[in-house]
């Protein structure tokens, strides 16, 4: 899909627009939730009132270990951070810690049509990985998140490819509920990465790189040491081309257009300029300066990640914080929504 054009803010003594997004604490960072969302959060803070936080709610769809689930949340915080959200200007919270989440989550349910969740390729794929806890939540999973982001009234919901079927599925909630009820919630926008959108196992080009396969050699994680960032890169698979040329073709030679896709992610650099450069050079240069243009990009965020990581008291300032700030915002959507639905007032 098209990126959405954000132009530069104008109007400065306008109210900002909002952006949101969020992420499960499922499995560790990888370089797919990086280049796919984090990355382009951070470029807007300044632009933006932000909203990011930890999808607790939503990683229990799939049974988690409870101690790891807990750490990984406080680990994902502490990378958002590393990777330059200031908390000072961006609202960075725990999902769990905002009850409204839920409480609009059940309202949305009950406009949300069933035959519409049976079509979320999210929940046919989960379905077939989980077939022994194909459990409720799962199901209305994209209620939930539809609440996550109509709360804040966003105009732009940063994300990968895989989530934009959950996006339309909220557009399709506001369109259905301002039918009825009026204005209410506003119209929020996709914004997908031109590049990085989609970034595939280096194992398996054919499927997505995700933090909750066990995999390993062809998941990059964000907290990867450069040693082994470079052994995965090494392993990545190419294709039989004889003359292993780097060229952009998904189609025919999707694992060197994965890598591509990367490096230019991370270089800032587009497919022809990638193409020039390893012209004649072949994948034995180019997997080397993929896997040096990924160690850079990701040593600092690894190194500030560790070290904020320690200071646990500094962490869970920034997330009462985030919470405080996030529950004003989302009492106030949801005491409108509940006014209309027709409950009492409290
Ligand atoms: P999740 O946790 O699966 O992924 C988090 C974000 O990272 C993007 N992403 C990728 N992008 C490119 N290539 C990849 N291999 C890759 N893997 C992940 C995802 O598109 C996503 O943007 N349901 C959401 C979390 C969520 C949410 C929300 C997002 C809950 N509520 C409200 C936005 C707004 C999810 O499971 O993402």
């Amino acid at each position: 899909m098209e990126q959405t054009i954000l132009t530069p803010a104008t109007e400065q003594t306008a109210p900002k627009r909002v952006m949101l997004s969020g992420i499960k604490p499922s499995g560790d960072l990888t370089l797919g939730s990086y280049l796919g969302a984090i990355k382009n959060w951070k470029e807007r803070s300044e632009q933006f009132d932000c909203y990011y936080f930890m999808a607790d709610l939503h990683a229990i769809t799939v049974r988690q270990n409870p101690a790891d689930l807990r750490r990984r949340t406080l680990e994902q915080l502490a990378q958002y951070i590393a990777c330059g959200l200031d908390p000072d200007k961006n609202t960075l919270f725990i999902q769990s810690h905002v009850p409204q989440h839920a409480e609009l989550g059940w309202v949305l349910n009950c406009y949300a049509m069933f035959g519409e969740l049976s079509r979320m390729t999210q929940f046919k794929d989960k379905s077939k990985k989980n077939a022994d806890n194909i459990n409720g939540g799962l199901f209305t999973y994209p209620c939930l998140m539809a609440a996550d982001i109509l709360l804040y009234q966003p105009d732009f919901v940063p994300v990968g490819e895989d989530q934009k079927q959950h996006v339309e599925l909220a557009r399709n909630i506001v369109q259905r509920f301002n039918g009825v009820y009026g204005e209410v919630f506003k119209m929020p926008e996709p914004y997908i990465p031109k590049v990085g959108a989609r970034v595939m196992d280096l194992g398996n080009p054919e499927s997505k790189m995700s933090k909750s396969d066990e995999a390993g050699n062809g998941v990059v994680y964000l907290m990867d040491k450069p040693e082994d960032i470079a052994r995965k890169f090494k392993r990545a698979v190419t294709d039989s081309d004889v003359e292993r040329c780097v060229r952009f073709d998904p189609e025919t030679k999707p694992g060197v257009a994965n890598l591509m896709s990367i490096y230019a992610a991370c270089t800032g650099k587009d497919f022809a300029a990638v193409e020039a450069e390893f012209e004649g050079k072949g994948y034995g240069a180019f997997k080397p300066a993929v896997a040096d243009a990924v160690i850079e990009t990701l040593r600092p965020i690894r190194e500030e990640a560790a070290r904020i990581l320690k200071d646990k008291a500094y962490l869970q300032t920034v997330y009462r914080q985030g919470a405080e700030k996030a529950g004003r915002i989302a009492s106030r959507t949801l005491r409108k929504v509940y006014k209309k639905v027709g409950f009492v007032e409290r």
